[in-house]
């Protein structure tokens, strides 16, 4: 791994936390509950993205990290609502039982909530500290509302629903949805990078366009995984989505084919980036994430 890679992940690591801390005791369960699904087992994928792109830009690292624990807030967040009952039912999330087998369903809902609100307090928070320009918040609060919200993520989480036992998927709509549930939210990690470093138009549009080839097949090897791998090695279910009945591009096209298409997804990334001047670890790590095993 490349050297950065390991120091911008002890980096976040380090700083994800504090947010936890100092809570009122009166509804200490809340905090509890945030932090229980934000540690551990987590590979950090977005909010290490959102450095190295900052890195790539030549900008400050320490001033992106509020805005990299804001995205893995965010992930956190839609990682406890998908295991929900209500959506994909599942039991175990990074190596530990979901939130709601501890919280319960109630508090993982909340839980949720408040890791979606945390992530724009932290952000306006540093603006209000002097750290960002009122332009750098309001880009970032921007960028991450939209690409988070109804016509990001949560569309794609919706199509996913919609799609639950429609043996006729067809793959315009399962890109689509990728696009959305998994593409919008890892977009937003490489573009905040680039906002934080205030980098031009040019290296914003490259950062998208890595982000949706490398959002695109970031999820199709979570479908290969899901039928491919273990609960041990995952930490979470398999065999989640035939259990749901869900269409993805491993239903419709097998693993084989899905894991050249990830591979060509990732060197298409790649072509976008070369207008940033440090590229190396971002290359190395878009290798790693194509060949990852959970
Ligand atoms: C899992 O994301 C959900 C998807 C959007 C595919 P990750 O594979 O990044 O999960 P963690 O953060 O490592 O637990
Ligand atoms: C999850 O897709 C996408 C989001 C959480 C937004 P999956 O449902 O495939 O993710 P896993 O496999 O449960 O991690
Ligand atoms: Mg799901
Ligand atoms: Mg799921
Ligand atoms: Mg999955």
């Amino acid at each position: 791994m490349h050297s950065k890679i390991t120091e911008f992940s002890e980096l976040i690591n380090k700083d994800l936390f504090e947010y936890f801390d100092n809570c009122l005791e009166d509804y200490k369960v809340i905090f509890d509950s945030m932090r229980y699904s934000v540690e551990n087992g987590g590979k950090r994928v977005r909010p290490l993205l959102t450095l190295l792109f900052c890195d790539a830009c030549g900008g400050d690292v320490k001033k992106a990290l509020p805005v990299a624990d804001a995205v893995e807030y965010i992930h956190s967040y839609s990682l406890i609502h998908d295991d929900l009952p209500c959506m994909d039912n599942d039991d175990f999330r990074r190596g530990k039982p979901s939130n709601h087998k501890v919280y319960g369903e109630a508090f993982a809902l909340l839980a949720g909530d408040g890791l979606l609100t945390a992530a724009f307090e932290r952000i306006t928070d540093l603006y209000k500290a002097g750290l960002y320009s009122a332009e750098v918040a309001v880009n970032a609060v921007s960028v991450l509302s939209h690409l988070a919200g109804s016509r990001g993520m949560i569309g794609g989480q919706v199509i996913d629903l919609l799609n639950e036992d429609n043996a006729d998927a067809d793959i315009d709509s399962l890109m689509l949805m990728d696009n959305l549930k998994t593409g919008a939210l890892i977009e937003a990690a490489c573009v905040l990078g680039c906002v934080v470093a205030e980098a031009d138009e040019g290296k914003i549009e490259a950062a998208r366009k890595f982000a949706q080839n490398t959002g695109l097949a970031f999820q199709i090897k979570d479908d290969i995984l899901d039928v491919t791998s273990t609960l041990e090695k995952l930490g979470k279910m398999v065999g989640s989505d035939e259990q749901n009945g869900k269409s993805t591009y491993v239903t419709l096209l097998g693993v084989e084919k899905c894991q050249k298409l990830v591979e060509e997804l990732t060197q298409e990334a790649m072509k976008a980036l070369g207008v940033f001047e440090n590229n190396e670890a971002l290359i190395e790590y878009a290798e790693y994430l194509s060949k990852r095993e959970y």
